[in-house]
């Protein structure tokens, strides 16, 4: 297995797939079975600012009952001192790297936190940016600054590796990664998956969209890794959404990611897939003749394609100014 060996942050995974943040890292158990059937790496499920900072107030009071009893009862019912203690456990039942993941609106408040998760051992700290700049009277560099702030505020605090998991809706991502790097995280996840809402016609109201993604969703994602990991900077890359097979995650390495995250298919085939995809990598090499991934890691980046964009637009013009 050591031929699907990868670095990522610095750290040595034997795998690139690692078991992304969800309930599927949320216990000592699920995390021991991701272990034995192949992650690279596991990313420990969510712990949200508002639980750090013990407030509800991301809206004024009493305007969505609903809402405060949900996060009331959601922030007695998973105490951080638990998510520490999920840490601790983890770092002591596996091998593999553990990377606790916070999920934030904001800077205020929470990032001295980040410190406890660091000396309970953790291996490197993901963090989740959930910011939606509904403000208009708030222009780019406004929103761009939350995310500044934040690292400012926890690279003074923690020295393990930090990363960044992104959405795709900023004006210049390569601009923002880049960044990003100058200021030293030194990872970013492409691309987080939010929640979006749906609209059910028939109670007339707002529901979820589908919670788990599917294969399509690629589509999305290759474009922008190609393009980042083709960059003169060293962040590394950690592929998100729409891995559903092997060949999915050879998809984002060849672009040239660094590792690869699972999700939703372990939630479709459960967590003994990685066993499966691992397979699909390794034979996959076989067939091709690569010895190790970094053999291939970015051999059709943006920089190594030698197509570049004047390939995609007459790609793009052919197919869509067709006459039929
Ligand atoms: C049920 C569920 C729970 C999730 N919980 C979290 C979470 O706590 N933190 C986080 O950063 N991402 C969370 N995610 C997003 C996943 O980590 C992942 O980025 C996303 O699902 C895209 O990957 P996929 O296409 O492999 O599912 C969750 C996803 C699902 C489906």
């Amino acid at each position: 297995m050591e031929k699907l060996s990868v670095k990522y942050l610095g750290l040595h995974l034997k795998s690139p797939l690692i078991v992304s943040s969800s309930r599927l890292t949320s216990t000592p158990g699920l995390l021991k079975e991701a272990e034995d059937n192949g992650a690279g790496a596991v990313v420990l499920k969510s712990l949200f600012e508002e639980q750090i900072n013990h407030s509800i107030n991301i809206h004024p009071p009493g305007l969505y009952p609903e809402a405060d009893d949900y996060l009331a009862n959601y922030i007695k019912s998973n105490s951080v001192e638990e998510y520490l203690n999920l840490i601790r456990k983890a770092k002591e039942i596996l091998n593999i790297p553990v990377i606790p993941s916070i999920n934030c609106i904001s800077s205020e408040g929470w990032t001295g936190f980040a410190k406890n998760i660091a000396d309970a051992g953790a291996d490197a700290l993901e963090i989740n940016v959930f910011f939606l700049p509904v403000d208009r009277k708030k222009n780019s560099v406004d929103s761009e600054k939350v995310y500044f702030n934040l690292i400012e505020k926890l690279k003074k605090v923690v020295n393990i590796p930090i990363v960044i998991k992104i959405g795709f809706r900023f004006s210049n991502i390569l601009y923002m990664i880049d960044q990003f790097y100058m200021r030293g995280v030194n990872g970013v996840v492409m691309f987080n998956r939010f929640y979006e809402p749906d609209v059910n016609i028939d109670k007339i109201d707002i529901v979820p969209a589908a919670i788990f993604s599917t294969e399509n969703e690629k589509r999305h994602v290759l474009r922008w890794i190609a393009m980042a990991s083709s960059q003169d900077i060293k962040i590394d890359i950690s592929a998100s959404t729409g891995v559903h097979s092997g060949a999915d995650a050879v998809k984002y390495l060849l672009a040239g990611a660094h590792s690869v995250q699972v999700c939703s298919v372990l939630y479709n085939k459960g967590i003994p897939f990685l066993r499966e995809m691992n397979k699909q990598i390794e034979n996959w090499m076989d067939r091709k003749g690569f010895g190790s991934v970094e053999e291939f890691r970015g051999k059709l980046n943006w920089h190594n394609y030698n197509k570049p964009i004047v390939f995609e637009r007459t790609q793009f013009m052919k197919y869509f100014s067709a006459e039929d």
